[in-house]
């Protein structure tokens, strides 16, 4: 069928054309963010979950919806080598700039400003990534000290103090929050705790990988009373039928009963590869409706483009050793498994494949479900290992 008509969207943070089974989600931060602007309490949320899940696209969303219900935003993408006050303070200049268009200038405004100016000041020695330009002089005195702990604390509380003074609320939305270093996350996380305690509208939605729930622990314990953590997955199956059939239909064209339940066995009901399943299956088709013999094609044209690209890209970081842990990891299958069991098949000690093991979780490759599990992050990746390496 035509592609210029396929409605379908594979891709990191593409929209989808239909986006299925997230409404309880959508709805429960809307919820928490209007609570903290009217003063109450609220939880910040974490949304975790695998590779390909829809965390970024969720948190967009959300962004989006709250910023069309005046809420003020900061947009923050962690990359993996970066400091965290030199991805924050641009994100917050901007912030600051949108609240400034909100309404005359006011007294805190003016503070919030000088504050960003103090702590880029004070914190370049340290972090000599950060690059911004200031719009005021620091004050003396005004998240100045060198301290992250401190300055972000003082900085947060004077954002917050700029937002209740025009009554809405500030929100950082943080994509990929597992790469903030343990000792920055701390940070964050105190000076989200004290403007919570100062009943400050200052929240965060921020998504990450699964390693988020035990890094926000070991950072900070009361971490779990201070985040509501929201699990997102694959999609059931009603929403995965309506992630397929939904985008067709608008364009007129159907699925064949068999033809979905063949595209949700093979993607399990990620969305990522429902994408792509989607794409593929309406390119291969002649015509609607998309039969079970279409779907089987795009299955192979499917497997053949993930594996020269989502699962290559990862693979391709990965060293010699890194790569034998995750092709012994395949050969037990899906996984979660014991760690003793995947060291048992390198024929290592546990202890000795400790470093490569925590190698994987830095680099995003593997989480641990549970003390002693590890399990990959990107669904279906123990079939790519086997396709990719035959040999055990
Ligand atoms: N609820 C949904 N229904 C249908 N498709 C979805 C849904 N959520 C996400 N998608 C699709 O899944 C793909 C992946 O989404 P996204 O990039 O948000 O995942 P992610 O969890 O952020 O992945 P990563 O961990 O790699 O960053 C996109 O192509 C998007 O269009
Ligand atoms: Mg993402």
């Amino acid at each position: 069928m035509d592609p210029r008509r396929n409605p379908y969207a594979p891709g990191a943070g593409t929209p989808p054309p239909e986006l299925a089974g997230r409404d309880e989600v959508i709805e429960r931060a809307a919820i928490a963010l209007d609570r903290i602007r009217a003063g109450r309490s609220a939880r910040s949320i974490i949304l975790h979950g695998l590779r390909g899940v829809g965390k970024t696209v969720l948190l967009n969303h959300m962004r989006l919806n709250a910023e069309a219900r005046g809420f003020a935003s900061a947009r923050i993408e962690v990359p993996e080598d970066r400091s965290l006050p030199a991805i924050l303070a641009p994100a917050l200049r901007t912030t600051l700039f949108r609240l400034r268009r909100l309404e005359e200038t006011k007294a805190g405004l003016q503070k919030a400003m000088k504050a960003l100016a103090g702590f880029v000041s004070a914190l370049k020695v340290k972090y000599q990534d950060i690059e911004v330009s200031l719009d005021l002089a620091p004050e003396r005195g005004l998240a100045d000290s060198g301290d992250l702990d401190t300055d972000l604390a003082t900085l947060i509380a004077a954002i917050g103090e700029a937002a209740a003074e025009r009554d809405t609320a500030v929100v950082l939305f943080v994509d990929e929050l597992q790469y903030v270093p343990e000792a920055q996350l701390a940070a964050l996380i105190v000076a989200l705790h004290d403007a919570s305690q100062s009943e400050l509208p200052v929240s965060m939605v921020a998504a990450g990988l699964p390693q988020l729930i035990g890094r926000t622990g070991r950072a900070k314990s009361y971490a779990e009373r201070l985040f509501e953590f929201v699990r997102i997955d694959r999609l059931d199956e009603a929403a995965a039928q309506a992630a397929m059939r939904v985008p067709a239909e608008r364009e007129g064209v159907h699925f064949t009963d068999g033809a979905i339940e063949l595209i949700l066995r093979q993607t399990l009901g990620y969305p990522y590869f429902l994408q792509e399943w989607g794409r593929h299956s309406w390119n291969v088709a002649a015509a609607s409706p998309i039969s079970r013999d279409d779907a089987e094609r795009a299955t192979s044209d499917a497997v053949a483009e993930l594996d020269t690209g989502f699962f290559r890209v990862r693979f391709d970081r990965l060293t010699p050793s890194e790569r034998r842990y995750l092709r012994a990891m395949a050969e037990l299958g899906g996984g979660p498994h014991r760690s003793g069991d995947i060291a048992d098949r390198i024929g290592r000690r546990v202890t000795g494949v400790a470093p490569v093991r925590n190698a994987l979780i830095a680099k995003g490759m593997l989480y641990s479900p549970a003390h002693g599990d590890t399990a990959f992050t990107v669904p279906l990746f123990d079939g790519f290992m086997k396709r990719t390496m035959p040999e055990p």
